[in-house]
């Protein structure tokens, strides 16, 4: 592939998406939580070509993302669970693990041969309109270099992947700014990636308490994509910093820290929502400074401090493989 178009958000950018998904085409679009690559779900071939355009591990299964509910009881079976986080929190940044359907047409490839089905309805209009104008499952992994940052906006998108896809739809900055929160419904209910549903609400909608967030044993993710490494900027992170060494830049939380060489703020106000929705480009610009280090403020554990502290955690894990610089 040569060249990539970036177009911005206008009536008629959702037929064209669609049209490019129907040719086999790779196309990132904005969620409420990141921007997705999106691919055909049900079309083998496209899904390869995606995974390769993101240069992700064969094994790690994709999401397949759908307009509405009744399209994801199709492809899925949904336990009572299931059926009230869907109505709890549908369209939203929520993701559901289910057993897959007898006939459900997602590619194996996508699921990574699992029998079972990774689903979320996304709110954001464009998104949703693109789904609708397709009318087929559309797998969207976040649409970055497998390993780097995920992408807020469309100029994410290009840094990592121009080039590699065929369009990308800039419909401004994600307003959640963070993953959507991967609970399994298989027997009881467990969260398998934090994100930006916390837990308390999680909980407040099943009724009942969830089992502790899994553990990244490596070898057993129930997540597959939970490698220890994720994330990651190329610049060495320095978690709950009390303090700046020489040379280093600061990721701040409240009032900062004195003595950096640069410095952003996820909130000066320590408010967690604008925290989730600023991390990924922060981690971005203070990377590209080519500081040292970048010296990071804990962020408390509450609310969906959990998914920033988990996303914080993974960036700062030694890499497993080089993050391509393209
Ligand atoms: O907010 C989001 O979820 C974004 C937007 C674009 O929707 N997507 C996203 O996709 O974060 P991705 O591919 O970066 O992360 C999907 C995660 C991976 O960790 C993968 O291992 C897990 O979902 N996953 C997918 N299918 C699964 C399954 N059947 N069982 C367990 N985990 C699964
Ligand atoms: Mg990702």
């Amino acid at each position: 592939m040569s060249k990539t178009r970036l177009i911005k958000a206008v009536p008629g950018s959702a037929r064209a998406a669609a049209d490019c998904l129907s040719r086999g085409g790779l196309v990132a679009f904005p969620t409420e939580t990141v921007y997705g690559l999106g691919a055909d779900a049900t079309d083998g071939q496209a899904v390869a070509r995606l995974y390769e355009a993101k240069g992700r591990p064969a094994f790690n299964p994709l999401i397949a993302h759908v307009s509405n509910l009744d399209t994801a009881r199709q492809l899925a079976i949904f336990n009572a669970d299931a059926e009230r986080l869907a109505a709890a929190f549908w369209p939203g940044p929520l993701t559901l693990v289910l057993p897959r359907k007898a006939g459900c047409p997602v590619s194996d490839l996508a699921t990574a041969g699992l029998d079972t089905i990774a689903l979320r309805v996304p709110d954001h209009a464009l998104a949703r309109e693109i789904l609708r104008a397709f009318g087929r499952p559309v797998v969207a992994p976040s649409a970055n270099i497998s390993g780097h940052v995920s992408p807020t906006t469309a100029a994410h998108v290009f840094e990592d992947l121009d080039g590699k896809i065929d369009l990308i739809v800039d419909g401004g900055p994600a307003p959640v700014g963070i993953e959507s929160t991967i609970v399994a419904c298989i027997d009881v209910p467990a969260i398998l990636r934090p994100g930006g549903l916390s837990r308390q609400q999680i909980e407040a909608a099943l009724g009942h308490g969830l089992a502790q967030a899994m553990e990244t044993a490596e070898e057993t993710p129930l997540a597959p994509g939970m490698l220890e490494s994720h994330y990651a900027p190329r610049t060495a992170l320095r978690l709950s910093a009390t303090g700046v060494e020489p040379g280093e830049v600061l990721l701040a939380f409240g009032t900062p820290l004195p003595g950096a060489a640069a410095m952003l703020n996820l909130s000066e106000s320590g408010d967690l929502s604008e925290a989730a929705a600023n991390l990924f480009g922060h981690l971005r610009r203070l990377d590209a400074m080519g500081a040292p280090k970048i010296a990071v403020m804990p962020v408390p554990y509450q609310g969906l401090g959990e998914a920033i502290n988990d996303r914080l955690r993974r960036a700062a894990a030694p890499k497993e493989f080089p993050v391509s610089s393209s």
